[in-house]
């Protein structure tokens, strides 16, 4: 199955549709008007302005830099070349875990001044709150479990998540928590494929993975990966589907000689 025609816009319950279904949902991130737009002719579900444009669009580290200001950038970029994906907004660090008042207020913003449709955020039990309040405000939230990037300096590292039981319980009960907080979904990332299968089958909304396996309802990319724009992220989840690196390099060289050769402009290419 490619691309669901009957779909004329992805909403939230739309997503929910497709698990009842069995069929997959398809996600991929983007942070400006014209990726946007051609992800959202090939027909994907949705699409996700992540605070990975910390890393992928500013050269950061860590997803921890970006701002609000930032992500409403990025946001607004991507919903104007968007006609039928969902469109999911990340929180960045620092916009909403101090308290539920302030998380609520950044999700405000981001609503009012993007035209996103729904927000994700990272963690469980100690963030209920803030979803609880976001999502009574009438605001769809993805909740976001496993390798949650904004917390890296606690982990210290980038490796697979919940191998342990101590882990993978609190795990399997903070996606629980997130589901009756009303999330309408989940990303769990870079965690054991039979953990996320669990987790998956204990829940009604949709799991979407990244690094989790082939049994979760959805899968998500970053798209600099997907096309291989990205050159030196290789882990083992990832599938390249282009290698952008190398026809962008190749395109460019050509570019060059071509202007330096006096190839280009030729005398069909002025006025
Ligand atoms: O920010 C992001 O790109 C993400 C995905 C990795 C799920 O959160």
């Amino acid at each position: 199955m490619s691309v669901n025609k009957q779909i004329k816009k992805v909403t939230t319950n739309t997503l929910l549709r497709l698990k009842v279904n069995g069929e997959k949902i398809s996600m991929i991130t983007a942070y400006d008007f014209s990726f946007a737009k051609l992800f959202d002719a090939a027909g994907i579900d949705v699409i996700l302005v992540g605070d990975s444009a910390s890393n992928v669009m500013a050269g950061h580290e860590s997803t921890l830099p970006i701002t609000l200001d930032q992500m409403i950038y990025h946001a607004a970029s991507v919903i104007r070349g968007t006609e039928r994906a969902l469109v999911v907004v990340d929180l960045p660090f620092g916009s909403y875990q101090s308290n539920s008042e302030v998380a609520l207020a950044s999700a405000i913003r981001i609503m009012k001044e993007t035209g996103a449709h729904a927000l994700k955020l990272e963690g469980g039990e100690e963030v209920v709150d803030s979803i609880k309040r976001i999502v009574s405000a009438g605001i769809p939230v993805m909740g976001h479990l496993g390798l949650t990037p904004q917390s890296i300096h606690k982990f210290g590292t980038y490796v697979v998540r919940a191998k342990e039981e101590a882990e993978a319980n609190k795990l399997r009960s903070d996606a629980l928590i997130l589901q009756e907080a009303g999330c309408f979904a989940v990303v769990l990332e870079k965690i054991p494929a039979a953990l996320a299968k669990e987790v998956t089958e204990s829940l009604i909304m949709p799991t979407i993975g990244i690094g989790a396996g082939m049994h979760c309802g959805g899968q998500v990319l970053v798209m600099h990966d997907l096309l291989g724009i990205n050159t030196e992220f290789r882990p083992r989840f990832l599938r390249t589907y282009l290698n952008m690196a190398e026809q962008v390099t190749g395109a460019v060289k050509q570019y060059i000689a071509d202007v330096k050769n006096n190839d280009f402009p030729n005398e069909g290419e002025q006025y």
